[in-house]
C-alpha cells in the first residue's frame, strides 16, 4: 500500500498497480542482495536491496530514480546478469537470469570504457557483429541503420579521441543497438555530459526508443530526466534494504515540454515525495 496518494489533476500521474503489467519481459520478486565487507570475524553484511518487486513491460521506457547509493546500479547488474541476487526471484523473458545474455545490453555511464579506442565509429558499431562472424556487407547495412538513426552520419572514420564526450555516447548507443538487444539498461548514461549536450541527448533517446521500440530501463537521479523521459517511474527508497517502494504513471506526451504546467506538476509531487521526512523512514 503507498503512503503517498500520487493522483493528481486528471489521470497524468498515477501509481501503478502492479496488476496492470501484463505477461512482463521483466520479473522480479521478492529480490534482495546483499554484499560482504571484510573477512571472518570482522565481515559485515550490507542488505543494499531488500523485497524488490517489479514487472517491466515489453517497449516500456522505464526509469529508476533515487538517491546515491541506494542501489540502482546494483539492481541493474542483476539485471544485465553480471551479479547474482541473494534472495527472491529475477526473470526475463520467463527465464531465470543466471548470467548475462545477447538480449540485455549495458549502456554505462563513461562511454571510454567501453570504446576502442583504435578502432573507429564504424569500426566500433560493427565490434559485436564482426566477432558473431556477420559478413561485410551485412555488418555495412547494419552499422549504416544505427550510425544515421545515431545522428553520426559523416563522422563513421574518426576515432574516439576525436569525438565530443555526446558523441561518445551515441556511438556506444549505437554500438549497443547493433546487436539488437530486447532491452536496454542504461546506467546514468548522460550524467556525465554537459547540460546542454545532455538536453540534446535526451532528445535523442527519445526519438531513438520511439523508433526501435526497445524496452529501456533507464538509471537517475535527476527528477527532471525522469519525467522527461519515462512511462513510467519506479522510485527507490534510500537503503540499506531499498526496494521501488512507489510507481509513478507519466503519459504526458513525447516529445515533452520542460516549461508545460502538466510537466512542472508531476516534478513537483516527484521531489515532494524526496523531501518528505517519511522518505527517509521508509
Ligand atoms: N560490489 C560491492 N561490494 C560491496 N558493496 C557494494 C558493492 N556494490 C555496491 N555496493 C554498495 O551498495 C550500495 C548501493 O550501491 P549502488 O552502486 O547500487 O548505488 P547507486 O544507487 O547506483 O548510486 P549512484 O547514484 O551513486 O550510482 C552502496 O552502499 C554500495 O557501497
Ligand atoms: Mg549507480
Amino acid at each position: 500500500m503507498s503512503r503517498y496518494p500520487l493522483i493528481s489533476s486528471g489521470t497524468i500521474i498515477e501509481s501503478t498497480p502492479e496488476e496492470s503489467v501484463q505477461s512482463p519481459i521483466i520479473s522480479i520478486r521478492q529480490l534482495g542482495k546483499s554484499f560482504q565487507s571484510g573477512a571472518g570475524k570482522k565481515a559485515v553484511r550490507y542488505q543494499v536491496l531488500k523485497d524488490v518487486d517489479l514487472s517491466i513491460n515489453k517497449g516500456e521506457f522505464f526509469i529508476l530514480l533515487g538517491p546515491s547509493g541506494c542501489g540502482k546500479s546494483t539492481l541493474l547488474n542483476l539485471i544485465a546478469g553480471f551479479e547474482k541476487q541473494t534472495e527472491g526471484e529475477l526473470l526475463v523473458g520467463g527465464e531465470v537470469v543466471d548470467r548475462p545474455g545477447k538480449e540485455r545490453a549495458m549502456v554505462f555511464q563513461h562511454p571510454d570504457a567501453s570504446l576502442f579506442p583504435w578502432l573507429n565509429v564504424r569500426e566500433n558499431i560493427e565490434f559485436g557483429l564482426r566477432m558473431q562472424g556477420m559478413r561485410k556487407g551485412e555488418r555495412k547495412a547494419i552499422s549504416d541503420r544505427y550510425i544515421e538513426l545515431a545522428g553520426l552520419t559523416g563522422h563513421e572514420r574518426k576515432f574516439p579521441r576525436e569525438l565530443s564526450g555526446g558523441m561518445k555516447q551515441r556511438v556506444q548507443i549505437a554500438r549497443v543497438l547493433a546487436n539488437e538487444p530486447d532491452i536496454l539498461l542504461m546506467d546514468e548514461p548522460l550524467g556525465a555530459l554537459d547540460a546542454f549536450t545532455r538536453r540534446v541527448m535526451q532528445e535523442e533517446l527519445v526519438r531513438i526508443w520511439s523508433e526501435t521500440k526497445k524496452t529501456i530501463i533507464f538509471v537517475t537521479h535527476d527528477i527532471q530526466e525522469a519525467v522527461l523521459l519515462g512511462g513510467r517511474i519506479g522510485i527507490m527508497s534510500i537503503g540499506p534494504d531499498s526496494r521501488v517502494f512507489e510507481i509513478m504513471d507519466n503519459r504526458l506526451e513525447y516529445p515533452r515540454d520542460l516549461t508545460s504546467r502538466e510537466f512542472n506538476l508531476i516534478q513537483k509531487k516527484l521531489q515532494g515525495i524526496f523531501q518528505d521526512d517519511l522518505y527517509f523512514h521508509l
